[in-house]
């Protein structure tokens, strides 16, 4: 048996709240009650990272975080990603520019990873590349193009700062 929690919390810019049992994960609440199927669940275990989504700006995975733990946190999905008018965000971009995915079932959490990433470095080295994403499995073993989208919309970013200061 498991209680019953009230939550309040921002869901890709919105204010949200909800009654969810104690016992429901962040993943389940994203994809059952939300709708946002983007944040896929794999392993369920915290362990291939197909889940991660942003909370306050920090990559965790969803299947392993109670909902109870998100009360006051800013939660960013993948569907959080994009511009009001269907823009996507730089790094989906490159994705789907260089085709950095196969099977796509770890693609969501791979971009929203490497989203976190440029938020805190704007250009990192192959090398840290390579350690960030090491925490996500992609069973196609598609990571070479994986780091070559995250350099990519590293470029990306850096020209839509320069537009925007023009
Ligand atoms: S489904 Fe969450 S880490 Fe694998
Ligand atoms: S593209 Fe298939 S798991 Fe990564």
């Amino acid at each position: 048996m498991s209680n019953t929690v009230s939550l309040s919390f921002t869901l890709n810019g919105e204010q949200k709240s909800i009654d969810v049992p104690s016992s429901v994960t962040l993943g389940d609440l994203l994809r059952g009650d939300f709708n946002l199927s983007g944040t896929n669940l794999s392993c369920e275990r915290g362990v291939c990272g197909a889940c991660t989504v942003l909370i306050d700006g920090k990559p965790i995975a969803a299947c392993h975080t109670f909902a109870f733990e998100i009360e006051d946190a800013e939660i960013r999905t993948i569907e959080g990603l994009e511009g009001d008018d269907g823009t996507l965000d730089p790094v989906q971009e490159a994705f789907a520019e260089l085709s950095s995915f196969q099977c796509g079932y770890c693609t969501s959490g791979m971009i929203m990873l490497a989203r976190a990433l440029l938020d805190r470095d704007p250009f990192p080295t192959d090398a840290t590349i390579k350690e960030w994403i090491s925490s996500n499995i992609c069973r196609c073993t598609g990571y070479a193009m994986i780091i070559e989208a995250v350099k990519l919309a590293a470029i990306k970013i850096a020209e839509n700062k320069k537009e925007v200061r023009k």
